[in-house]
């Protein structure tokens, strides 16, 4: 992309202003800077410049899970289809570690946090360990995607590399990066972080199948012939990936999507829950849920609305990419987001100052007809690790994996 194109395609956005150093910047910068330009999609800010409008939601109903009760009943067969189908090698794993991991405050991708207290263990050996629990069951290697972003790339593939893949076969490893969206003041007007870029950010944790599909990975996948895709978040350290019975309970109800889910510790408690939202299924995150669908009881008196996502799904991926041709929601959210003043100083601001652009992939499970809730026992499947300390944290995660007998 040349200097007229980058200015034309700027214009269309009102976005000019991020020309304004170009003709001081060396030649090298100058290249960067337009080639940043020509990857970014602006189209985003539109939708500040022309006013946010939520969409309202539909009729919320509540959906029925598979209760562990269920799923004790079937275990056998269930984990037996799905062993059959990781043998086949017809499931892969999706790690999504191209967060920014803003509540954590490390440096570092939060899968590089060690949370050991006598030797190191860091998250990603945690991720990988469960994961090979797996493979020595199923006797077959699973091919892992892992997404990181523009921001933190360079260092987890390091870090895998200096690691040797905690013993994981390197060959079935693979890095991609998630796109970046751009980051903008409050009139839509997109920040420079310096002034040959553009303050630019991961595109949300639904952008993961169309990054994919950008990097040319569901090429290798059609190629492969993956049919299911256990795509999990980087901070939960107790989770079950590419669980056999997980597998074999979506693939026994003929599901599009498997959701691991956990009953609610408490009604208050931060999670999304799984709903169906005009028929289809759907998710409430924890600040959509008002008084009165938390005290909504089913037949046998049980909160209708208990069951919380994890991030752990199973998605058949011939129908990502059927959804995935037509656009999933843009959520606008309010960041802290550092930037270069007019005078050209770098600042990190304290407090939020503009928006950011995500897609969710609680979107995504909205788009597909059939989705079954898959309940696991919280206190062996689900310690995230949002905070430093309190709730969903390093210690009550250690505190987790103590219970669950990993030696810290
Ligand atoms: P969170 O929504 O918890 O975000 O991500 P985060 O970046 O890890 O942490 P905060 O909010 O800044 O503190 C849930 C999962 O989705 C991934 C994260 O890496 C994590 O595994 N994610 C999130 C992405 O891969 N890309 C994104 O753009 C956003």
């Amino acid at each position: 992309m040349n200097f007229n194109e980058a200015h034309d395609k700027l214009a269309k956005y009102g976005q000019e202003h991020l020309l304004k150093y170009y003709n001081r910047l060396s030649t090298e910068s100058q290249k960067g800077l337009l080639s940043q330009i020509e990857g970014t999609d602006f189209s985003v800010t539109a939708s500040v410049t022309n006013g946010i409008k939520e969409k309202p939601r539909g009729v919320i109903t509540p959906i029925k899970a598979m209760t562990l009760d269920e799923i004790n009943a079937n275990r056998e067969e269930f984990t037996k289809t799905g062993l059959e189908t990781i043998r086949a090698g017809k499931a892969g794993a999706v790690l999504l570690a191209g967060g920014m991991g803003t509540r954590l405050g490390s440096d570092n991708p939060k899968g590089m946090y060690d949370i050991g207290i006598t030797k190191p263990v860091y998250i990603f050996q945690r991720i990988i360990r469960n994961l090979l629990d797996v493979v020595d069951m199923a006797g077959t290697w699973i091919h892992l995607f892992i997404m990181t972003s523009d921001k933190n790339h360079e260092s987890t593939t390091a870090f895998f590399k200096e690691q040797d893949y905690f013993t994981y076969n390197k060959d079935y490893i693979h890095f991609f990066k998630q796109d970046m969206a751009p980051a903008a003041t409050y009139n839509g007007q997109v920040f420079m972080e310096d002034k040959d870029r553009i303050a630019t950010s991961p595109n949300g944790n639904g952008g993961w199948y169309s990054s994919m599909q950008n990097a040319g990975i569901t090429d290798f996948i059609h190629k492969t012939g993956i049919e299911w895709l256990n795509v999990f978040a980087v901070d939960n350290v107790l989770q079950r990936i590419a669980d056999p019975c997980f597998i074999g309970a979506t693939i026994s109800r003929n599901c599009s999507v498997g959701a691991k889910v956990v009953r609610k510790a408490d009604p208050d408690e931060k999670v999304g829950v799984m709903c169906l939202e005009d028929g289809r299924p759907s998710i409430v995150e924890y600040y959509e849920q008002t008084e009165q669908l938390r005290n909504t009881l089913d037949e046998n008196g049980e909160p209708a609305y208990n069951f919380g996502v994890i991030l752990n799904y199973l998605f058949r991926e011939k129908e990502l990419e059927e959804i995935c041709n037509n656009e999933l929601p843009l959520h606008i959210v309010e960041k802290k987001i550092p930037y270069m003043d007019e005078e050209g100083n770098f600042i990190n601001p304290e407090k939020p100052n503009g928006y950011k652009f995500e897609t969710l992939i609680l979107d995504m499970i909205h788009m597909l007809d059939t989705c079954l809730p898959f309940e696991v026992d919280r206190n062996k499947e689900f310690a995230p690790i949002k905070n430093k300390t309190g709730a969903d944290s390093i210690e009550s995660a250690r505190e987790l994996l103590k219970e669950n007998g990993i030696e810290l």
